[in-house]
């Protein structure tokens, strides 16, 4: 390790973020009634810019109004780059109650970006003594966000999650891809008359796990496009989980279970990680750093592995 240890993420749940558009606010209370631990209410590009000025109307109202429960409550504003983003921030701030938990920076493509917003945030709440400190998370979806995602992970200690937006991600790259995430037809190794697809997404996924897990943010896998398709939903997030990413958006209601069952981990998982923390508890009695579980090597390494499981499954039962 170096001097420098590694600060822990937020501990809460953030299996699945459900969307849905500010501006069809008839979706709401579904979106409060479901199993998703974070709720992003978007003002940005599900929302035609003639609705934009309604969406934030409704939004700062359904803030307040409906029973969010115990979830994560985030508000997705409009990227930097527009002339709405000003707005969304000021007047979720001066209007909109306390319940509000996070605002998402989409297409955040430098640490500057989230000092211009952090800067605005702070002044209000100063000016209106909110008690409340609202949180960032950030999309990473363009070209300059993952050439810049490290400072962008170190850039405000506000933020609190890093996001992969694969459909902007993939047009700001110029990438060959059609669909939001998941595989790729022209994405594949090729031997003895056989395809054999890889992933496309892996190396910015690694990217924001590591920038993430050296600044203490969480990071979370973003859309898949095709809701019809549970299997290749499956698939994407079983690979996010495997890299360390601790969730995954929902577009549709229907992939809020998906996402839970991948970033829960399984009874069994939880089970045999507990096994491995009492191997190397008799390990550690018997003066040994070093231990046989199962047939393979665990060591203090394991331990660290294991505990991650476990304090997953702690947050879920909680
Ligand atoms: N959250 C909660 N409930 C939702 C929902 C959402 N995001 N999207 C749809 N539903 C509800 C519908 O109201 C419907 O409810 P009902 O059974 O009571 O009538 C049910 O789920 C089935 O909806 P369905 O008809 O399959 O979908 P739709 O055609 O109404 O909407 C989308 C499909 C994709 C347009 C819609 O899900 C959506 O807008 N998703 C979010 C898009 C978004 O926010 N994008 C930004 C991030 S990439
Ligand atoms: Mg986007």
């Amino acid at each position: 390790m170096s001097f420098r240890t590694q600060p822990p993420a937020p501990a809460r749940l953030n299996r699945c973020q459900l969307f849905g558009p500010g501006s069809r606010e008839a979706l709401f209370e579904k979106m409060a009634a479901s199993a998703a631990d974070v709720i992003n209410l978007d003002l940005e590009d599900s929302v035609a810019p003639d609705d934009k000025d309604k969406a934030r109307r409704n939004v700062i109202q359904a803030i307040g109004d409906i029973d969010w429960g115990r979830k994560t409550l985030s508000v997705r504003i409009n990227g930097l780059d527009t002339p709405w983003w000003y707005r969304d921030v000021v007047d979720l701030l001066e209007q909109a109650s306390d319940r509000l938990d996070l605002i998402m920076i989409p297409k955040a493509g430098n640490a500057k970006d989230l000092y211009a917003v952090d800067a605005l945030v702070t002044a209000i709440e100063a000016a209106k003594g909110r008690g409340k400190r609202l949180g960032f998370e950030v999309i990473i979806e363009t070209a300059a966000g993952i050439s810049h995602v490290e400072e962008i992970a170190a850039a405000s200690p506000r933020l609190q999650a890093m996001s992969l937006g694969a459909a902007d991600f993939a047009a700001s790259m110029g990438m060959r891809t059609t669909g939001i995430g998941g595989t790729q037809e022209n994405y594949y190794m090729h031997r003895e008359g056989q395809k054999y697809w890889s992933d496309p997404w892996h190396w910015a996924q690694t990217a924001i796990v590591a920038a993430c897990r050296t600044h203490g943010v969480l990071p979370v896998d973003g859309p898949f496009g095709d809701f019809s398709d549970d299997e290749g939903f499956r698939a994407q997030a079983l690979r996010s989980a495997t890299l360390g990413m601790v969730g995954k958006w929902a577009i549709h209601p229907k992939q809020v279970a998906l996402a839970n069952e991948v970033f829960s981990p399984s009874d069994a998982a939880v089970a045999e990680a507990r096994e491995i923390l009492a191997a190397m508890e008799k390990a550690k009695a018997e003066g040994q750093g070093a231990t046989v579980y199962k047939g393979r090597l665990v060591d203090i390494a394991s331990i660290k592995q294991a505990e991650v499981i476990v304090k997953a499954a702690e947050m879920i039962g909680a």
